[in-house]
Formats: C-alpha cells, sequence, structure tokens
C-alpha cells in the first residue's frame, strides 16, 4: 500500500512576529520544517507534498527537493490546504499522511505507528491522539457515549466541559485517499471563514465510519510550534534527544545541558565533551578525542585522540593526534596532518600544516603549504594578500622559523632553513641556509651544529 505524505507549511506564523516564514526558522541549525519533512518521508517511503503559501519561494528555495511543492494561495485553513494536494496525488496513493510542517519532533517511529494502524483498519482514517492536561491550543477529542471518536472540537469553539478533555488532537492523520479528497468538498466553512480538516472527522462518524486513534506515547513529540517560546522548548526537547543518543552510543557530554550538538554531526567512541561547545553542520569528530571546554567547530573534520580547547574551528580538517588552542581560530580550508600542535592565538587558513609541525603561538598563516616537523616561532606571520591578490607560502620539511618572521609572500623557505628573530622574508630561502634582517638576508650555509 502507497502512503504519501502532506506536509502543511502555508501557515503565515504570525506569532513568531518575523521577517522569515516561521518553517524556515532554524531549529538545531536546520529549517524547522525540515524534520517533519525527513520524518515523513522515512516513514512513508515516499517524497512529503509540502503546500505552501506564506512565503511560497523562500519556502520552496530553502527546502530544495525535499518535497514536492504545492501553492494554497489564500490559506483558508488546514481542510483546504490539504485540498490543494488533490490534483497531485488522487488516484496516485493509497493512503495519505497529513502532519503540519510546525511539529519538528515528531518521530518516524510515531508516525510508521500510525500508518500501520490504517493499513490494518476498514475505516477512513486513523488519527494521532495525545493526553495531556496542557491543551496548548489543541483541537479537544469528543467521543459518544460508546467511546467512539465523534469529532474534534477547536478551542475557540469549545465549551468548558470540552475544554476539560485530556484527549487531543494533534493534527496528525492518515487517511484512506479516496474517501479523504471527496470528504474535503464536503467541510463547511466555519464562522471564521475557514475549512477545517477536523470537519473530515465528523462527517465520518455522521456516515456511520469507524474513527480510529493512536495515542502517542511520549506528549512532547507533538510540541507545535506557534511562538519563538515554542521554538525554545523545542530546541530544548530535540537538544536532550540528540546529546542522549550520543551518550548512549558511548560519548561522555560532561554536561548535557550546555552541549549542542546539530542532527548533522558524527561523534566516535571515547570522545570527550566539555560544557559550552557547539558542534554545528556536518562536523564528523573522531574517538579518543577531547572537545571543549568552550569549542564551536563547524563542518569541522576532527581524527582520534585530538585535543581541541576554547576554540573556534570551521570548515578545517584535523587528522589524529591534533592539539589546538586555547585560543585558536582555524578557518575554510585549514588542513592540520597528524601530531600538529598550535597552541594560543594562533590563526589558520586555507593551508597545509604537515606531520608534528608546531606553531604555538601568536601566528597567522594563511594561503600555506608548510611540510613536517617545521617550528613555526612565537608572532610569524605569512603577508599572503599584497592589496590585490592573494599570495602562497611554501615552508619546506625541518625548517626553524624564528619568532616575529614576515614570510612576504609568495614566498618559500627551503629544507632545514632557518630564519632569525624578526626576519622580513622577501625573497626564497634555499635549503639550509640562514636567513635573517629586515629585508632577510641569506648570511651563512647552516652546519652540522646550527
Ligand atoms: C490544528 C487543528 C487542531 C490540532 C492542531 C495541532 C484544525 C482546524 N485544527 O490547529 O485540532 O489540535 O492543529 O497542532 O486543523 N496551515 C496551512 N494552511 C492554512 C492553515 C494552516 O498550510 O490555511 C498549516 C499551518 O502552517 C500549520 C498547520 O497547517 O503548519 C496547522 O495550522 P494551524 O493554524 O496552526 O492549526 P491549529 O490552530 O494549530
Ligand atoms: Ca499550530
Amino acid at each position: 500500500m502507497k502512503t504519501t505524505p502532506v506536509v502543511l507549511a502555508a501557515g503565515q506564523g504570525t506569532r513568531m512576529h518575523s521577517q522569515l516564514p516561521k518553517v524556515l526558522h532554524p531549529l538545531l541549525g536546520r529549517p524547522l520544517a525540515s524534520y517533519a519533512l525527513d520524518a515523513t518521508r522515512q516513514a512513508s517511503g515516499e517524497k512529503p507534498v509540502a503546500v505552501i503559501g506564506h512565503g511560497a519561494d523562500q519556502v520552496r528555495q530553502a527546502l530544495g527537493d525535499s518535497a514536492d511543492f504545492v501553492i494554497q494561495q489564500p490559506q483558508l485553513g488546514t481542510g483546504h490546504a490539504v485540498q490543494q494536494a488533490e490534483a497531485a496525488l488522487r488516484g496516485r496513493t493509497d493512503l495519505v499522511l497529513v502532519t503540519a510542517a510546525d511539529m519538528p519532533l515528531l518521530t518516524r517511529q510515531t508516525l510508521e505507528q500510525l500508518i500501520h494502524a490504517q493499513q490494518a483498519h476498514r475505516g477512513p482514517l486513523t488519527l494521532l491522539a495525545a493526553i495531556s492536561d496542557d491543551a496548548r491550543g489543541f483541537g479537544h477529542l469528543l467521543r459518544d457515549t460508546q467511546g467512539r471518536v465523534q469529532g474534534v472540537i477547536e478551542e475557540a469553539h469549545a465549551s468548558p466541559e470540552q475544554l476539560a478533555i485530556r484527549e487531543l488532537n494533534a493534527g496528525v492523520y492518515c487517511f484512506a485517499a479516496e474517501w479523504l479528497w471527496d470528504a474535503l468538498y464536503r467541510v463547511p466553512i466555519s464562522p471564521k471563514g475557514e475549512y477545517y480538516l477536523t470537519d473530515v472527522v465528523g462527517i465520518a462518524y455522521a456516515d456511520g465510519l469507524s474513527i480510529q486513534t493512536v495515542t502517542v506515547a511520549d506528549a512532547t513529540e507533538t510540541i507545535g510550534i506557534n511562538t519563538r517560546v515554542h521554538l525554545a522548548e523545542a530546541e530544548s526537547a530535540l537538544r536532550q534527544r540528540v546529546n542522549r543518543s550520543w551518550m548512549l552510543a558511548g560519548v561522555t557530554l560532561v554536561d548535557p545541558a550546555t552541549t549542542y550538538i546539530e542532527t548533522g554531526v558524527t561523534i566516535g567512541q571515547d570522545t570527550t565533551i566539555w560544557p559550552n561547545t557547539s558542534l554545528r553542520g556536518a562536523t564528523v569528530i573522531g574517538k579518543n578525542s577531547t572537545i571543549g571546554p568552550n569549542a564551536i567547530l563547524q563542518d569541522t573534520q576532527v581524527g582520534d585522540g585530538c585535543r581541541v580547547l576554547a576554540s573556534v574551528v570551521e570548515k578545517a580538517i584535523l587528522e589524529d593526534r591534533v592539539e589546538v588552542g586555547p585560543f585558536a581560530h582555524l578557518r575554510k580550508g585549514a588542513h592540520l596532518a597528524q601530531g600538529v600542535h598550535m597552541g594560543n592565538f594562533g590563526e589558520v587558513k586555507n593551508s597545509y600544516l604537515g606531520p608534528g609541525t608546531k606553531m604555538g603561538h601568536f601566528s597567522y598563516v594563511g594561503d600555506a603549504t608548510i611540510a613536517e616537523n617545521v617550528n613555526i616561532g612565537a608572532g610569524t606571520i605569512t603577508c599572503n594578500f599584497d592589496g590585490v591578490n592573494k599570495n602562497h607560502t611554501d615552508i619546506e620539511a625541518g625548517v626553524f622559523i624564528g619568532s616575529d618572521t614576515m614570510l612576504v609572500a609568495p614566498v618559500k623557505v627551503g629544507e632545514g632553513a632557518r630564519t632569525g628573530a624578526g626576519a622580513v622574508v622577501t625573497r626564497d630561502v634555499p635549503p639550509h641556509t640562514l636567513a635573517v634582517g629586515m629585508p632577510a638576508r641569506a648570511i651563512r650555509k647552516l652546519g652540522k651544529r646550527d
């Protein structure tokens, strides 16, 4: 049986008070809507249809090919929203799984449960119910004297007795498709001028059809986002979920409450993450590494046995046993080979540092290729920018760069050479040569004892 998801994402999200459409607000580094799109696709095995309207161009662009899009214009309610998918789906799917883009915590497992329940059901729909004392604006489920679901009453239209009902409509349904398309034409306009999807429940009941419910085990899954307060609550719940799964997989989080791990990150066994650390984007961390406290890693690869302390690392590669920080900044294209030591107040951009190279204090290395076992003295700077072009610096193996050396690129320092403290290197230094001064001149060949 084929099940196609329809994800509702056309609403304005007025209560966010934002220029950005609600469904694009970031949650743990990804647009809000991407969670519902992923979970429904995984549960059904089919690409979801997203109903968009408010900020449609922006939403479509941000969500790319994670969904097929249909436009709802104007937005006349949830029933009207689902109806916009009819032309794309009628005759092409057995079941329709409907959920809202602003419910990011709903899991694939819960959606699978709902689909399986509907597959086994003879009636027109299975509805996800949540039991809670705090209705948070959800519709309440009405049952008849025999306990059969007879309808959903929205908070705005509910009597005090109805408001006391703790069984709520999560707004997630699995429908028999052909029945749904027909029923949507029978939905009346509400006093507010909207077509409520929830009215199809009453229509099914009036036709004598049975409505099945699945109750979500963990009501936090149904947290919907209407305000930025809800956004923070959802972020916190999602963060706890992600952190917990890393701890169960063998990663030590010293303080999960201040550890921010986005969903695209992977971490190896026996790695320890200290407090106030953000791991973002497609960051990959190996085994037995120590990250933080106070580290920010974005789209970065870290090998095994590394240590990154109080540093900002963006789009960089750290091979095994690399030490960074405190207070280092690695930028795009920084590649530190195994055993590199980069101490405090250093910056590396678009550069390769070979195995065992050391850069202990106050240095800037940009657009450079540095071979193995090079010692970069305190205060060394690659002067890579001449005002027009970025120029390259090449440093061969075993070089010793004296403190406060300025390497005026393009320039090359040959294997085993040394520069004196404060040298301003404007010309290539031949291998095994000592260069000093401003501009640095080669003064003598290095002997064995140098
Ligand atoms: C809806 C349900 C309510 C349920 C709640 C759960 C209805 C009438 N009520 O209420 O029973 O408890 O969800 O969250 O369905 N949307 C559109 N186009 C529209 C209107 C809404 O795409 O014309 C989208 C919104 O962007 C949102 C979703 O549908 O993602 C839900 O709409 P919303 O207005 O938030 O419905 P609720 O009042 O929350
Ligand atoms: Ca809502």
